[in-house]
C-alpha cells in the first residue's frame, strides 16, 4: 500500500509503537506472510483509542477477517463489553475464533458468518461504535444505513477511504474506488455526522453521530 507521507516517516511511525500482545504481534505477522488486509497496530491503536474516548460498550464490526481489528475492539469494550464480529468467510472466521480464545476475549464476541449489511439490518439497537471495513462498493449502501444504528454521541469508523490515493481519480471507473468517492461525498453532505479523516496507513474516517 502507497504511503501518503514520507517513506521514513512512515517507517519510524510504526518502530515507535510499543509491542502489542503476542497474539495480536502472530497475527501481524500471518497477515504480512499471507497478505491478509488488516488494519495493522497503528490504526488498531487508533481504534482502541476512539473506544475508550467514549466508553464503548457494544462495537459492531462490519468485515472482520482473521479477527485482529475485532481483538483490538474486545480489550477496549473489557469484560461485560459486546462485539460483533462479520465475515462472509467462515474460514475466516475459525481461524479468528482461535485467536480470540487465544487473546482471552472470546467470551465477548459474538461471530457471525454471512453479509454484514444483511446481519447489521437485522440489529434493532443501536451500537456505540459501528466500524466498517467491507468490499468497498458497498460503502455508500453502509452509509445509508449507518445512522440508524449509531447512538447520538457514538461512532461511526470507516478504514480505507483514501484508497492509496486513488480517491483523487475522478474519472475512475473502478468500482471500489467509485464506492469509497460516493460514501466520502455522502459523509460531506450529511447533517447526520460530523466526520474526520486522518491520513493514517489508507486514510481512517472518523464521524460522531450528531
Ligand atoms: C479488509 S478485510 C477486514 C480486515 C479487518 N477489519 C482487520 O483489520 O483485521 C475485509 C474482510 O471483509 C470481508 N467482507 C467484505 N465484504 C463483506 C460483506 N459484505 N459481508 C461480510 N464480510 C465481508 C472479506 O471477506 C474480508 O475478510
Amino acid at each position: 500500500m502507497k504511503s501518503f507521507m514520507d517513506e521514513k516517516v512512515d517507517a519510524y511511525l510504526y518502530e515507535i509503537l510499543p509491542p502489542r500482545t503476542p497474539v495480536l504481534e502472530e497475527m501481524e505477522r500471518q497477515a504480512k506472510q499471507r497478505d491478509i488486509p488488516i488494519v495493522g497496530p497503528a490504526v488498531g491503536r487508533v481504534l482502541y483509542q476512539y473506544a475508550k474516548l467514549i466508553d464503548a460498550k457494544t462495537v459492531f464490526e462490519m468485515g472482520s477477517a482473521i479477527g485482529y481489528s475485532t481483538i483490538w475492539w474486545a480489550m477496549a469494550v473489557g469484560e461485560g463489553g459486546r462485539v460483533y464480529y462479520t465475515d462472509g468467510d467462515e474460514k475466516n472466521a475459525r481461524e479468528a475464533e482461535g485467536y480470540f480464545r487465544q487473546a482471552g476475549v472470546l467470551d465477548r464476541i459474538e461471530i457471525h458468518v454471512g453479509d454484514a449489511l444483511e446481519a447489521l439490518a437485522k440489529r434493532s439497537e443501536q451500537f456505540d461504535i459501528l466500524f466498517n471495513d467491507v468490499d468497498k462498493h458497498d460503502y455508500p449502501r453502509v452509509f445509508d444505513m449507518a445512522a440508524a444504528h449509531v447512538r447520538k454521541g457514538g461512532l461511526f469508523l470507516t478504514d480505507n477511504v483514501l484508497w492509496s490515493g486513488r480517491v483523487t481519480e475522478s474519472n475512475s471507473q473502478d468500482k471500489y474506488t467509485r464506492g469509497i468517492q460516493e460514501f466520502n461525498q455522502k459523509m460531506k453532505a450529511s447533517k447526520d455526522w460530523f466526520a474526520t479523516i486522518t491520513p493514517l496507513r489508507d486514510g481512517v474516517a472518523v464521524a460522531t453521530r450528531l
